[in-house]
């Protein structure tokens, strides 16, 4: 494949145009990204040229060829492969099943399986990548999401495509393996395929692409070369407007400790950990994946409780052993995985919003619908949720707009003292980070205690006052302002030294 070219794409739902006439044409051995902001029409694009989705108006061409995709197996033997920004695994077979599906090799009789060729075929797809970790005879069910992610990358890369389709790929993944997803995306651009790369990171888009396409609303508003943009000029392109601050400036006035956690464990995910927060504090928490920090927050919220140690909320003793037993302390807990711990897909946005702010209402009396959706319709307006229109399934919505619903449904809870915020920009824009940044220095301002969890050092040091590192289960430093960096903190969890990090950051 030469080429592979679109023009006049158009598609609505419900009669809103998620794309409006896009065209657009890109060359073999190119990186291509695509951007925008929530909602715009990315993930809609790419479900165009995947087969997965039906465009109302334009054509797809291949090397100046009209072509049609009636399904997603049609986009595949034309050689487009696509990870999608869900996942999409099927969670009760192994790695090496799901990788090779439909693909599997078969033995001396037809309706055999070739077990040992199987794995032999996954195992050789995965080491490619440079992974070496991952048994192909696990259960992908058993796996985390940043594991499942490497998974599906490694399946869309066996029938070696002319084209292949990454939506977001890094929001699940830790920095060691999109290090490897960039090595592989170099090598095959080198041979000659397409990648066609979505992100909201924007230092990734500059690392790894090309050129950069940027749709707004469904329209394409920039197709540009990357080596002749800059930061300020993608984001006015995607944002219609400059964005002077990305972090907002607050006065720092720490308060009363809010939080105490003492020799917290959790075997065999995390041991003896102590640390406190006070209110009017972010402090922000680092450690690669595995470190255990997100299993330390599901343990403060009661989800999964940890096995020994003791919590203290506002200097008593606290028992947190389920969620509503966090929530009656004045905790909050935005998630990592809306799917898992956020989000019920098939209600609508008041009622996902509402989730956790029914006890609030219903003790002032009757639970009144009608105050709610006034309550929750305003907090989704502040957040910019799009569309607007708070009666629809949240699954309807990108993205990055379930995430804010997420956001949402925690700050509508009255007498919440602590929030913990785990990865709470994940796959949203840059104009709502922005604007969550700012909503988290308004908590702290009015003296709650954030705790910041993130796998972006940049957000971790533009947010936080100071920094807790975690690696292998322990809390390994706690990092006051003044000595925050990023290669201090990298070096912590990485437990190495911080002339090391230099030299991992040249090789890399
Ligand atoms: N199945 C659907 N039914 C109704 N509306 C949809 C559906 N899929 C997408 N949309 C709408 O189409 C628009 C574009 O969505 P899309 O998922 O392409 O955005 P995106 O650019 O990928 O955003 P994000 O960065 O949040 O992933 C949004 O307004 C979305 O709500
Ligand atoms: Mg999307």
């Amino acid at each position: 494949m030469k080429t592979l070219a679109v023009t006049g794409i158009g598609k609505s739902y419900d009669g809103n145009a998620a794309l409006k006439d896009v065209s657009f044409s890109v060359e073999r051995g190119t990186v291509l990204a695509v951007c925008g902001e929530n909602g715009a029409g990315k993930s809609t694009l790419m479900k165009i040229l995947s087969g997965a989705a039906k465009p109302d108006t334009g054509t797809l061409l291949i090397d100046g060829e009209e072509i049609r995709l009636n399904d997603p197996r049609e986009a595949i033997d034309r050689g487009i492969a696509t990870v999608h920004q869900e996942l999409s695994l099927l969670p009760h077979l192994s790695v090496a099943e799901n990788i090779m599906l439909g693909k599997a090799p078969r033995g001396r009789f037809r309706w055999q399986v070739d077990w040992q060729e199987m794995f032999r075929l996954a195992d050789e797809v995965l080491h490619g990548l440079g992974v070496e970790t991952i048994d192909v005879r696990q259960k992908v069910s058993t796996l985390s999401v940043s594991v499942q992610q490497v998974v599906e990358i490694a399946k869309a890369l066996v029938g070696r495509p002319e084209v292949l389709i990454l939506d977001e790929p890094t929001a699940v993944l830790s920095a060691h393996e999109a290090e490897l997803l960039f090595r592989a995306v170099r090598s095959l651009a080198r041979l000659g395929t397409i990648i066609i790369y979505i992100s909201h990171r924007l230092e990734e888009i500059f690392e790894i692409s090309d050129r950069v396409l940027v749709l707004k609303d469904g329209e394409m508003v920039m197709d540009a070369a990357t080596n002749a943009l800059d930061h300020d000029a993608l984001i006015r392109a995607m944002v219609g407007r400059p964005l002077t601050a990305i972090y907002p400036t607050r006065r720092i006035r720490p308060g009363p400790t809010l939080l105490e956690c003492r020799h917290l464990t959790r075997r065999p995910v995390f041991h003896d950990v102590s640390f406190s927060l006070r209110g009017g504090e972010v402090v922000g928490m680092f450690g690669l994946v595995g470190s255990g920090r997100t299993d330390l927050a599901r343990a403060l919220f009661g989800a999964t409780p940890a096995d020994s140690g003791e919590i203290w909320i506002a200097g008593e003793r606290a028992r947190i052993a389920t969620p509503r037993g966090a929530v009656r302390n004045g905790i909050a807990f935005v998630t990592e995985d809306r799917k898992r711990d956020g989000l019920v897909l098939d209600l609508d946005l008041i009622d996902n919003a509402g989730l956790a702010t029914m006890g609030n209402v219903a003790r002032v009396g009757v639970l009144d619908r009608r105050r709610r959706t006034a309550m929750v319709g305003a907090k989704l307006d502040d957040l910019a949720v799009r569309p607007r229109g708070a009666f629809r399934p949240v699954r309807q919505l990108s993205g990055g707009n379930q995430q804010k619903v997420v956001l949402a449904k925690w700050l509508l809870v009255n007498g919440t003292r602590i929030f913990i915020l785990d990865e709470p920009t994940r796959g949203v824009d840059i104009a709502t980070k922005v604007e969550i940044y700012r909503m988290v220095a308004e908590l702290a301002e009015a003296g709650l205690a954030i705790l910041l969890i993130s796998s972006e050092l940049p957000e971790i040091l533009g947010m936080s006052d100071r920094v807790l590192v975690m690696r292998g289960g322990s809390l390994v430093a706690d990092l006051p302002r003044a000595e925050m960096s990023m290669e201090a903190i990298f070096a912590r969890a990485a437990g190495i030294s911080s002339d090391q990090v230099g030299a991992q950051a040249r090789d890399g």
